[in-house]
């Protein structure tokens, strides 16, 4: 059952599984994965047939991986204080199993604790393997899966299913991408592959197709006709932690822009699909980014690249990114990106700038899309010298979820100016209650068998074959850096960009 058609998750049927996940000790699976887990077995929406391995290089007992996660669970779940009475029957359902990657002895004691678990939890051989794992691993964890018989064969008949997730990014670049999707594929079929982009679990993501095609007011002007231009803004005010050694392998146009962005962007961007089938809104989707202009080397040049250097957020002090643990010191690594795109079909004409601005150790997290409509012909209201203000309707994606609709509006009393005013819609107010994490609707979805909101191989290789030769000009062309403090909205030349089209980046 596809997530947007339905009408509440308790329809949902769910079968019994067993899920393994690859890298439990790892950074993710404490700050995401396990208060999902956590949090979706709370509210009762797991299957009452459920248990979960976690698989990784470290020494642990169960016990210890099970007090690891109550840890994490207590210090990143968005439910607090930490549910006792739950959660010492619940960890009785999870397990910890030590192995190398590519080790046959630990795929062959593991086909032996799954087989083990199997009977106990009565899981009916359905299983999830999930990969939070380097990239570089997944072609060994797939061939080893299917070699020990733990993945299925989707040619021959079985009554249980088998599936695998795996975690951004995908590929390094158009080619890379290319050849992990080989690679995966000698051992598992599409059909069993998850590619989670966790922007798309995000209630606000989802509801921006719910938001264009359930109501008919917004439709009709969601074209080069009424709209002048959109902003794509993916700010964080964090820099980059423990993870200096991915990001000098990715960078923020692999880390956030090609996946997150782009999946936004679609969006925004797409047909109405002819159904709610997961392959009619991924047809729309890759047709979007189908359709969006190659960058020209002007455009290369336009594009603005920055890394933080040392600055304030939040008021304290913050280092820079060079100077982050396993960063080099003379590090080209970009943690900012400003570009403007445009997408050349019927609807958006080739001539309403997208912009996309996103980056690290920005000013404020938050991310939101703005559609910014075309000017009301200034003849009745305009005042002279200055402009009346566009409307502009913004989906806030987080945080402070939500809609707003800036209008203009006349001032009460007889002078008349007129004033923009915002009309606010809030997720939180609203519906009582902030919506459930991204990792939580994901997990739901992958277990259920619904690949709606995950990324199909198409998209992702369309979205490589836009950034490729932008990654190729990068490592050709060095830049100085750092060019922006941390706690600012990135390099002077991000305005500089918007500024030659007469626009500015909206102040967040
Ligand atoms: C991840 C990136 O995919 O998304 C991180 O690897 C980034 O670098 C994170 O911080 C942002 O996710 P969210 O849900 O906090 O916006």
């Amino acid at each position: 059952m596809n997530p947007l058609e339905e009408t509440g998750r308790s329809t949902r049927n769910i079968d019994p599984c067993l899920l393994v996940i690859f890298g439990a000790t790892g950074d993710l699976t404490g700050r995401k994965l396990a208060p999902a887990i956590y949090n979706i077995g709370k509210e009762g929406l797991l299957p009452a047939n459920f248990a979960c391995v976690g698989f990784a290089r470290r020494e642990k007992s169960n016990e210890e991986f099970r007090d690891d996660l109550k840890k994490s669970i207590s210090s990143y779940s968005r439910t607090q204080p930490i549910d006792d009475n739950f959660w010492s029957t619940f960890q009785e359902q999870i397990f910890y199993h030590k192995s190398e990657f590519d080790s046959d002895e630990g795929y062959e004691a593991l086909a032996k604790t799954i087989a083990d678990l199997d009977k106990r939890f009565s899981t009916r051989g359905n299983r999830v393997f999930y990969l939070s794992v380097q990239p570089k691993f997944f072609p060994i964890i797939v061939e080893k899966l299917r070699k020990f018989n733990l993945i299925y064969d989707v040619t021959k008949e079985t009554e249980s299913w088998s599936r695998v997730v795996i975690e951004k990014p995908f590929g390094h670049d158009l080619k890379s991408a290319g050849q992990l999707q080989d690679d995966l594929h000698k051992n598992i079929d599409e059909s069993q592959t998850y590619r989670i982009d966790h922007y798309l679990g995000k209630e606000t993501v989802q509801n921006i197709m719910v938001f264009r095609f359930g109501n008919a007011i917004f439709e009709s002007l969601w074209n080069y006709k009424h709209i002048d231009h959109v902003q794509i803004t993916v700010a964080e005010d964090i820099g980059i932690g423990t993870r200096g050694a991915f990001y000098e392998e990715e960078g923020l146009l692999r880390d956030v822009v090609q996946n997150h962005v782009m999946q936004i962007l679609s969006l925004i961007g797409m047909e109405p699909p002819v159904s709610l089938k997961a392959s009619d809104i991924h047809d729309e989707k890759v047709k979007v980014l189908k359709s969006i202009r190659p960058f020209t080397e002007e455009d290369f040049k336009s594009i603005v690249r920055g890394q933080y250097g040392p600055g304030f957020v939040n008021g304290e002090d913050a280092i820079g990114y060079r100077q982050e643990k396993n960063v080099k010191p003379d590090s080209q690594i970009e943690t900012f990106l400003a570009l403007r795109l445009f997408i050349d079909n019927w609807r958006w004409g080739g001539t309403v700038p997208f912009y996309i601005r996103a980056g690290k150790r920005l000013a404020k997290r938050t991310s939101e899309v703005a559609i910014v409509f075309k000017d009301a012909p200034g003849v009745l209201f305009q005042e002279p010298n200055k402009k009346s203000e566009p409307n502009v309707l913004t989906l806030r994606i987080q945080p402070d979820e939500g809609i707003s609709m800036k209008i203009n509006c006349k001032v009460p009393g007889p002078s008349s100016p007129l004033q923009p005013v915002k009309m606010d819609f809030r997720y939180g107010s609203y519906f009582g209650q902030s919506p459930p994490e991204a990792y939580e609707r994901l997990f739901l979805d992958f277990i259920i068998g619904d690949n709606t909101l995950f990324a199909r191989t198409d998209e992702v290789e369309t979205s490589w074959k836009i950034f490729t030769p932008l990654l190729e000009y990068w490592a050709k062309t060095p830049m100085t850096f750092p060019n922006y403090a941390c706690g600012t909205w990135g390099p002077k030349e991000a305005d500089e960009m918007i500024a030659k089209d007469n626009r500015t980046w909206r102040k967040l």
